[in-house]
């Protein structure tokens, strides 16, 4: 089922709440990181990163950086939020390497269990108020499956929220919308693409450039010309 953006920010408190972390998953453009992010308590502070196949545990945890002759250590995102009892934010979660993956186990774990010794010995456990907000594009059951298990709540965001579809001229909000629902888990055209592309054809742009602008391949282009002149977003031959 949809389920609504106000009852996905209800869902994401309630499991915050109850101490539990959140994987909010579906295509791009609908909203995940930001909703993500407004998911922070007030005042609490949100540390931000996304996930890259290259990445080693440092990235999530830290490392030394050189400092006056000898080495100082840094806390990386995690670590920064497991102090403090921030939010951390995690995008592309499914993208982790393995080395990562490890890591995001321990800083997953139960309150009651959850720790880290640095390589300086000293031993991190998180700070009350800590939580976790994962998102993806695929689908939760492409993460390991230990991962998978400590999001005690998943939930699918399928569409942009209407503040998105605001952003959008009225034909365009309804070319968006069809584009979500009929093809909800490979999105051809983002929402980020199709605001961009009604931002550019609004300033005066030529329809064939402003979809250059916004596309890679002549093939997408020519299938997007054709889903804006069926939208009647812009006249086709002999059209509106
Ligand atoms: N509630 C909202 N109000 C206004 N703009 C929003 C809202 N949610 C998302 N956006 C905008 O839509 C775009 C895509 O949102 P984002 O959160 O990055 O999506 P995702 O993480 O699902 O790819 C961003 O430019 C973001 O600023
Ligand atoms: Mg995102």
């Amino acid at each position: 089922m949809t389920i609504s953006r106000m009852e996905v920010t209800k869902i994401v408190e309630l499991a915050h709440e109850l101490e539990q972390h959140v994987l909010l998953y579906g295509p791009v453009g609908t909203g995940k990181t930001t909703a993500g992010r407004m998911a922070a308590a007030k005042g609490q502070p949100v540390f931000h990163i996304s996930l890259t196949s290259e990445q080693s545990a440092a990235a999530l945890v830290g490392h030394y950086i050189p400092k006056e002759g000898s080495f100082e250590w840094h806390d990386g995102p995690a670590l920064k939020a497991w102090r403090t009892g921030g939010l951390l934010l995690i995008d592309e979660v499914d993208k982790s390497s393995p080395d990562c993956g490890d890591v995001l186990h321990m800083i997953l774990n139960d309150f009651s269990v959850a720790e880290y010794t640095l390589p300086t010995n000293e031993t991190v456990k998180p700070f009350v108020g800590f939580r976790v907000v994962a998102t993806m594009n695929g689908v939760p059951s492409d993460l390991p499956e230990a991962v998978r298990d400590r999001f005690t709540c998943i939930i699918r965001v399928g569409e942009p929220d209407k503040a998105q579809y605001k952003q959008l001229s009225k034909e365009m909000e309804k070319l968006c919308r069809g584009v979500y629902n009929t093809n909800a888990h490979k999105v051809k055209y983002s929402f980020r693409q199709l605001r961009m592309l009604d931002r550019l054809l609004q300033k005066g742009l030529e329809m064939e450039k402003a979809v250059a602008a916004v596309t890679e391949e002549e093939q997408e282009s020519r299938a997007l010309i054709e889903a804006l002149t069926l939208a009647k977003i812009f006249p086709g031959e002999g059209g509106v």
